[in-house]
């Protein structure tokens, strides 16, 4: 089982994205019954947590929402519907396209549904958006993807944890084999103009300049407006750069690819990324116009682990396709914080969930083990992935880990 299972049939979620249609923007209860906040007990059976769900149901991300809701589901559903012995009931806001959204979706969910931790949260914008409403309410927001580097960077706060990455750091990761491939010739650096794309690229630029690479020119194109690369993809013909570095996720990717191929740049100029370029059901979308691309990520489907092994077999058998780095992430969010309520005596309060992630140590992850930095981003692995045939699909098949 594999991507290929999803070949001529793309999901819902991905022809709504690349539509560019709006899907209702409701919040849902993701489970039903009533909750009373905190729980506890000494972990006693009758006791519910609510957790906040903050993820795109709507716009280019909402499939990569999707990924993020099927990794939470299936770790709780392994735990009996349980985190720390307390039964949970998730509460499901929409972060929309921006913080516009997700500030009224993030105030809802602890004022409202006065849920005692949140996780979810796709974009770097809507983290910046709503990190102070957490950090002020002390709710813990466990991001799941969003990398704004300042979220574990300056603005770190008690309330702050990240169990996915830091956007610099899968780009940084990749420079220097960038320089390399490259040998001297300039590489042209494009991104989704938003913070995500802007620390990406300058990640990517930092390592690259410093092994010797150089950079041909640079252009940021608005973020979830821009359908016809057209445009940019004749500024990166004419510009003599000699491969291409960028940005972009979810159906943006999906344009982005498919354009880059049909204007005839794929048998010219390779294209680099972060692996988000042909992460999941883009890839699906990309089919052959994203064939031998290398990326850089923290997770492929194929790595020879014993909890991915059964991570990944667990996935496919219940959601029919491929893990991605999306549900990981959402994953392992379930797994700390079962593990921060485990060790709560009594009644839950953010305040010491809060407390109680900072003690969790190694986490058995599908990527590979991680731990918290100091500044609660995962310490972790970067992996060299390139887009390879598998049965009648695609998948990133990992080259090798990247010493970054
Ligand atoms: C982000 O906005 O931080 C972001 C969004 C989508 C990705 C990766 C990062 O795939």
């Amino acid at each position: 089982m594999g991507r290929q299972m999803r070949v001529g049939r793309l999901r819902p979620r991905w022809i709504l994205a690349l539509a560019g249609l709006a899907a209702a923007t409701m919040t849902v209860a993701a489970c039903g019954g009533s909750a009373v906040r905190g729980g506890g007990g000494g972990g006693g059976d009758q006791e519910t947590v609510k957790l906040g769900v903050l993820l795109p149901l709507s716009g280019v991300y909402a499939p990569l929402g999707e990924d993020m809701q099927q990794g939470l589901r299936l770790y709780i559903d392994e735990h009996g519907g349980k985190l720390g012995g307390r039964r949970v009931e998730l509460v499901t806001a929409d972060e929309g396209e921006g913080p516009q959204t997700a500030v009224p979706a993030a105030k809802k969910l602890i004022q409202q549904d006065r849920v005692v931790a949140v996780t979810g949260v796709v974009s770097s914008a809507v983290a910046l958006g709503v990190r102070d409403l957490f950090t002020e309410s002390k709710i813990p927001l466990v991001i799941s993807n969003a990398g704004a580097d300042e979220i574990t960077g300056e603005a770190s706060s008690d309330y702050l944890w990240r169990t996915s990455f830091a956007n610099t750091e899968p780009n940084a990761a990749f420079g220097p084999y960038v320089a390399d491939q490259v040998k001297g010739g300039g590489v042209y650096v494009i991104a989704a103009d938003y913070a995500a794309g802007k620390e990406a690229m300058g990640g990517f630029k930092e390592t690259f300049e410093a092994a010797g690479g150089k950079v041909a020119d640079e252009r940021y194109t608005p973020f979830g407006e821009t359908q016809d690369f057209q445009p940019y993809l004749n500024a990166i013909q004419r510009s003599g750069a000699e491969a291409v570095y960028c940005f972009y996720a979810g159906a943006e990717a999906v344009a982005f690819v498919k354009q880059y191929e049909e204007f005839g740049l794929a048998d010219e100029l390779p294209l680099y990324s972060a692996g988000f370029l042909t992460e999941g059901g883009a890839l699906d979308a990309q089919g052959d116009a994203a064939l031998g691309i290398r990326t850089s990520l923290n997770y492929a489907p194929d790595l020879d682990n014993p909890a991915n092994e059964r991570f990944r077999a667990a996935y496919q058998n219940r959601f029919e396709e491929e893990p991605t780095t999306y549900a990981v992430a959402s994953y392992d969010a379930a797994a700390v914080l079962d593990q921060a309520l485990t060790s709560i005596d009594g009644d839950v309060t953010g305040e010491q969930i809060a407390a109680a992630l900072g003690e969790v140590g190694e986490v058995d992850s599908p990527r590979g083990t991680w731990r918290f930095s100091e500044t609660h981003n995962p310490v972790q692995k970067y992996y060299l992935r390139e887009v390879r045939k598998q049965g009648a699909g695609f998948t990133n098949a990992t080259v090798r880990e990247l010493e970054g």
